[in-house]
């Protein structure tokens, strides 16, 4: 394959369906993200206290992970992701922010290597309806969260995995999760889910 046909294939992908490429993460760093849908909010939205245990799927290059991870004092977040070079490169970054609450992982996509009842908050932004295979990991997600604690799932306009807004509540439906609160507009929105 030439290096312009390999670009080709990089960039469908982009726009196309599946696991968003590695080589184009630098896209995922871009501040007008913020107009959209910023750090700050999903804060808010999922509730962030200083010593909480959290659980960021799918973090990607970490643009919403430093800033969770500074507010976590006490706390520690995790980040796994399923593709290795998406956490090398997050890593790259938190450790250059001297940021050490940080643990990463690396997926199978099938299973979330952690022990039941571990997080006070699970939490991903554009990350679902690229995941292979969802059931299992609800199923996981509803093992590893603590009792009463959050799931939090964010999906943006413009992801062409997006789901909506239903088809994410009849999917986490199927589980004993209770629907808590929608924050945003069905284009762009934050489902919060309890256990
Ligand atoms: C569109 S990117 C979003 C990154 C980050 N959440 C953000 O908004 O900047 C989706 C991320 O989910 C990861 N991902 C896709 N499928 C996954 C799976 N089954 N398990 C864990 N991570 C997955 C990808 O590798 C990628 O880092």
């Amino acid at each position: 394959m030439t290096t312009n046909s390999k670009h080709h294939e990089v960039l469908k992908r982009v726009t196309s369906k599946g696991v968003f490429p590695y080589q184009w993460a630098f896209t995922l760093l871009l501040p007008i993200r913020n107009l959209i849908f910023s750090p700050q909010q999903l804060i808010k939205r999922i509730g962030l206290k200083e010593d909480y245990t959290v659980l960021e799927l799918g973090p990607g290059p970490g643009y919403f992970s430093i800033p969770v991870a500074r507010k976590l004092k006490t706390g520690k977040l995790h980040l796994a992701d399923i593709q290795q070079e998406m956490l090398d490169y997050a890593k790259k970054r938190c450790d250059k922010r001297k940021l050490t609450n940080i643990e990463y992982h690396l997926c199978n996509g099938k299973t979330l290597d952690f022990e039941d009842h571990a997080f006070d908050i699970i939490f991903m932004v554009t990350v679902i309806g690229e995941v292979e295979n969802k059931e299992d990991y609800i199923r996981e997600f509803y093992r590893i969260l603590k009792p009463n604690g959050i799931l939090s799932i964010t999906e943006l306009a413009g992801d062409p995995d997006k789901i909506t807004v239903d088809e994410l509540k009849s999917m986490i439906g199927k589980y004993p999760f209770s629907f808590l609160e929608q924050f945003g507009s069905n284009k762009n929105f934050t489902l919060n889910f309890t256990k």
